[in-house]
Parts: C-alpha cells; structure tokens; sequence
C-alpha cells in the first residue's frame, strides 16, 4: 500500500476528496496533511478525518527560503510518504524541495495547462473569453506549473461568469479529477486522463 502525503495551504476541499477515495481496495492510503498555515480549515477537517496533520509555518523562517523546504522535508519523511500530492499549497518550492521528491509529487492546478500557469488563473480565462476552462494534475517538476500532465478536465465558460462562479464550476472537476489521477498513479499508471 503506497503512503499519500497530501500538502494544503486553506480549506481543503480537494484533501478531503483525496482522504475520502483512499478506502477500500484503493491502492493509497493518506498517512499525513501538511499546511504552511497553522490555521488553515483543512487542518480540522484532517483531524476529524483521523488522518495525522503537521504545520510547517513559512513565516517562522522569515525568507528563509531553504531552511523553510529543509524543515518541510524533515517533517514529511518522518511519514514515510511514497506520494507527495499537493492540494492547493500555495508556496513556490524551489529544486532543492522538488528534488527530493522527484518522480513523487503531484500537483493540482485550475486552469487548462499549459494554459495560465501562477495564480488568477480564472480571471484570465473569462479575460481572454475562453469558451472553456478547467483543471490539470500534473507531476510536479523544477518548472512552476510545467511537469508533465497527467489528467484534465473541463467545463464550460458561461457568458455571466465572474471568478468566482467559475472557480466553483471548475473545483467541483478538480473534486473529480485528482482522486481519479491519484489511484492511477498509485498504480504506475503514467498517461493522460480527460474527464
Ligand atoms: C484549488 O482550486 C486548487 O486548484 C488551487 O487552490 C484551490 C485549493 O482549494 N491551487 C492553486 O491555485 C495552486 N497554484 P482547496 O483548499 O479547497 O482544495
């Protein structure tokens, strides 16, 4: 059974989704939720999961950029983890992380790659009247948003869409989508899913 590390910075919609499909004959189990920020919503949620949590808080490192990724990566093999998913961890890592964990980590990300890499990504879609959207899980590499993909899923743009109508529209693919991915790639599974 390999052992799932999942990376959260806020509420954790997509941990949960995660933690939830790893039951059963499910190749994965989670063995521990990572935030960056202690008072992160997902953490609670892990808790009450039963799945063990740890806060590695960026700010107590005060730029110090690799003392922060030394800790992190400390503190995640103390788990053992065979997977490293991230899930909406909203801090850049540089090689020295990316790395260690090289082969190993999974990304989530909400737009069509490679289509709007960084943040805003939704406000950039409905800027560029994209007629469609969505989402991408992809091996996390030295380049930001750049590894190579291994699931998207898509959805519509609608006229009347702000940001936010069409995050919403786009997480509940995301919700889909990286549960499906994980379980593939548990299984050494390394092509493209479309939902
Ligand atoms: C998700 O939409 C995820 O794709 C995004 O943050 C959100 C986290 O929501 N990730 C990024 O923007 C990564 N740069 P969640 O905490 O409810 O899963």
């Amino acid at each position: 059974t390999k052992r799932v590390a999942i990376l959260i910075s806020g509420g954790g919609s997509n941990m949960v989704k995660l933690v939830d499909s790893m039951v059963g004959d499910h190749p994965a189990r989670p063995c521990l939720v990572l935030s960056n920020v202690a008072g992160a919503g997902g953490l609670a949620r892990a808790q009450a999961l039963g799945v063990p949590t740890e806060v590695v808080d960026h700010r107590d490192f005060k730029g110090d950029r690799e003392g922060f990724e030394k800790t992190l990566i400390s503190r995640i093999d103390g788990h053992a983890p065979d997977i490293i998913a991230l899930a909406g961890f909203m801090r850049i890592l540089t090689p020295l992380f990316i790395d260690h964990f090289a082969g190993r980590m999974l990304n989530i990300h909400p737009s069509l790659l490679p289509k709007y890499r960084g943040l805003n990504t939704h406000a950039r879609a409905i800027e560029a009247r994209d007629a469609e959207a969505g989402c991408t899980v992809h091996e996390v590499t030295a380049e930001l948003d750049g590894g190579p993909i291994l699931g998207q899923a898509r959805v519509p743009v609608l006229p009347d869409d702000t940001p936010d109508s069409l995050a919403a529209r786009v997480l509940e693919q995301e919700h889909r989508l990286y549960p499906a991915v994980l379980r593939r790639f548990a299984q050494g599974e390394r092509g493209l899913l479309q939902l």
